[in-house]
């Protein structure tokens, strides 16, 4: 195992009702002003906002609401959120939502105490910010991005196109509130896609040196195997507990830090997938199924081993009888008939884009950065070909 120093400073809240059982003694924490923050209205039609919204006021809290977060938040709606936090010196930014909602309470939280440019010293310089950020908790709706217990947020720049994201210890919320029952409402494509999404962010840690035997490789194969058997379950029945329940586990899980602890990880795939998002607006999740398949054939041979023993230890291939780039090969086939099966699309143009769109590949290769973590380096002529063979 590489070293490393591992903290993770979000309290998480798992399980049925524990929004009831938890958020009053939570809230007695902070003082009177709340912003409550949500997206475009689902927590009104499922009953999530009326349930919280009582137990904000029998808190005696003053509530103001920042919502219509849209997927893919912007720049400009966490200048927005900024300027209300602002306004009302929050005490408390209450997110409640899934990946969107999380991100872009975490960007308002650190923008609304920050006097400079926080787009040209946080997120384009990547830089240190001394400040603290505005006090956030989480209330989960949608699983998947593992927004809910790391500092990471991504934010769409419309006017530079560019969707960027990064983890910042800082931004990890102060508590986080997981109950898979609010997670039967999402749509079904959105879970599909949530859930592929975390799949995603396993196969992103697991696909990177070091290679040697290690706990985290070892803890991803579990995990992916887990998200395979349970979306399973969980198309064919979407309320079934137990299967929503390890699906909102195991996409936390992945993206607390602990797997990521003595990998290099890759996330190639998520550069890619950004920088399509920045231009089309693609759902997450969907923009990854489509991707990563076409990238790994591209980087197979490379991590032929690591890829043999995906297709062994999380897809029960027999490696008998097959050259080590046969088996690599079962790997990256097994993951292109899972997407098929559970429905995610497979081309840019299932994904939505039109003929009209196609010249703007070029530009959306341009702005993708090769991985330090790939077991391949990818140029820019190799980073277009990616995005020309998933067309
Ligand atoms: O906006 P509302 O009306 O609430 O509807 C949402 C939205 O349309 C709906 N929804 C959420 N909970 C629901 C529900 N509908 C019914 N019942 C419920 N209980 O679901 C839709 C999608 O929500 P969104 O938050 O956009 O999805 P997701 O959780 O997949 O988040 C995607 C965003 O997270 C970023 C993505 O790039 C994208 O911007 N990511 C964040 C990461 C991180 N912070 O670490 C890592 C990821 O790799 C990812 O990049
Ligand atoms: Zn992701």
């Amino acid at each position: 195992m590489e070293n490393f120093v591992f903290e993770n400073s979000t309290k998480a809240y798992f399980g049925k009702k524990c929004v009831s059982q938890y958020l009053p003694d939570l809230l007695s924490q902070y003082g009177s002003r709340v912003v409550l923050a949500y997206g475009g209205g689902s927590i009104k039609r499922t009953g999530i906002y009326d349930e919280i919204m009582d137990i904000l006021k029998k808190a005696g809290k003053d509530v103001i609401e920042f919502s219509g977060i849209m997927a893919n938040p912007t720049y400009d709606k966490v200048l927005e959120g900024a300027a209300q936090v602002r306004q009302h010196q929050a005490d408390l930014i209450l997110a409640v939502g899934g990946g969107s909602v999380m991100d872009c309470c975490k960007a308002v939280a650190l923008a609304a105490v920050y006097d400079g440019d926080i787009w040209q010293d946080f997120w384009a310089k990547r830089g240190r910010i001394d400040v603290t950020p505005v006090p956030l908790g989480i209330v989960m709706t949608t699983s998947g991005t593992g927004s809910e217990m790391n500092g990471g947020a991504v934010i769409t720049n419309e006017a530079l196109k560019i969707k960027t994201g990064r983890d910042y210890p800082q931004l990890n919320a102060r508590f986080a509130l997981l109950d898979p029952l609010y997670t039967y409402t999402v749509p079904k494509k959105q879970m599909i896609s949530g859930a592929f999404d975390s799949f995603t962010h396993m196969m992103e840690t697991y696909f990177s040196t070091p290679d040697e035997d290690n706990v985290s490789d070892s803890l991803n194969e579990a995990l992916m195997k887990s998200v395979v058997r349970n979306l399973r379950k969980a198309i064919a029945d979407p309320e079934d507990y137990e299967a929503r329940s390890n699906l909102v586990w195991a996409s936390t899980m992945v993206e607390n830090r602990i797997l990521k602890l003595g990998k290099q990880g890759d996330f190639q795939g998520h550069i890619l997938e950004h920088a399509l998002g920045a231009f089309t607006d693609c759902n997450h999740g969907c923009g990854l199924a489509v991707l990563l398949p076409v990238y790994y054939r591209h980087i197979e041979a490379a991590g032929a081993k690591k890829f043999a023993r995906f297709a062994t230890e999380v897809w029960g291939f027999s490696p008998e009888g097959k050259t080590l780039a046969e088996r690599a090969n079962d790997g990256v086939e097994a993951l292109v008939s899972f997407v098929k099966e559970i429905g995610l699309p497979t081309t840019l143009r299932e994904l939505g884009m039109t003929e009209d769109q196609k010249d703007l590949l070029p530009k959306i290769a341009a702005t993708c950065v090769a991985s330090p973590g790939s077991y391949k380096h990818l140029d820019g002529e190799e980073i277009l070909d990616i995005f020309k063979e998933a067309w």
